[in-house]
């Protein structure tokens, strides 16, 4: 059943879980990535089925649990399985856990998914830094009264945190790992897209194309939580080499660079000041 007030049940139900923990940083793991939340130390995991008003997920290589702990030096909250809207999920529960967190504390949140390069300098594999995203959904989180603790119309110019930004490129380069800045633009799927709205992207400006993030982030936003996202170029997009897209190839690539990726979060996660 659905409760009348999810945001509160949720978070109701959650923070005696923490058991005192007050994470100010989160993690949203992206398709392959979910292992992560396993090199989380002194850790409580809260499977979804636990949290009143999350849905279980549906997707392979997604799991459903928030896990809480110490990661990178700092108190975290991972989420690791997301809803997407493709599985029939509106906006609002797409990012009812961002709001949850940020309920919860959160101030920071590191977002990560796969993403088709569309920029021809992309190869599968490389891990991209979202300077800005388009919304093409066609949703928004803060459609319909405004939730409790959102702002009616938030400012998206630095959506994604220019500081935070500015840390992974530093930590990436520390690591040596390729980091690569681009315009993620989102979409509803779950088909992937057509060679011709690939071109259509990329004349919108866009270098990368995925299915979750960008309402995660417009919610966060509305609520005052710096973001950061990294995508996984898991596949060149549709059009831009001769084999077709499958999510089997997208999950290899993401957990080919998962490690990689990994290491660059723990960097970012450590190195950034979350404010107490
Ligand atoms: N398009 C949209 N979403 C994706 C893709 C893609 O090519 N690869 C991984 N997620």
């Amino acid at each position: 059943m659905t409760p009348r007030n999810p945001l509160r049940a949720a978070v109701s139900a959650i923070r005696p879980r923490l058991e005192g923990r007050t994470p100010r940083v989160a993690i949203v793991l992206g398709s392959g990535l979910g292992g992560l939340s396993s090199r989380v130390t002194e850790s409580v995991a809260i499977p979804y089925a636990e949290i009143p008003g999350f849905p279980p997920p549906t997707v392979e290589g997604h799991d459903g649990r928030l896990v809480a702990g110490q990661f990178g030096g700092q108190q975290v909250l991972m989420q690791s399985g997301r809803f997407h809207m493709y599985e029939g999920h509106d906006a609002a529960t797409a990012a009812l856990p961002v709001r949850v967190m940020a309920e919860l504390g959160v101030t920071t949140l590191l977002l990560t998914n796969a993403a088709g390069g569309i920029n021809a300098g992309f190869r599968p594999g490389m891990l991209m830094l979202i300077r800005d995203h388009l919304n093409l959904t066609g949703r928004s989180p803060l459609v319909g009264k405004v939730v409790p603790g959102d702002t009616r119309f938030p400012d998206m110019t630095e959506a994604y945190d220019r500081g935070l930004r500015q840390l992974a490129h530093a930590v990436a380069q520390e690591q040596g790992i390729e980091l690569v800045q681009g315009v993620y633009a989102g979409l509803l799927g779950p088909s992937y897209e057509t060679p011709a709205e690939v071109e259509m992207l990329e004349r919108m400006g866009a270098d990368a194309a995925g299915m979750s993030t960008v309402v995660e982030v417009i919610a966060a936003r509305a609520r005052g939580v710096r973001c950061l996202g990294i995508s996984t170029i898991t596949n060149l997009a549709a059009g831009r080499s001769r084999q077709p897209l499958s999510h089997v190839e997208v999950m290899e690539t993401a957990n080919r660079v998962r490690d990689q990726l990994g290491a660059l979060i723990a960097g970012i996660v450590g190195h950034a000041n979350f404010g107490k």
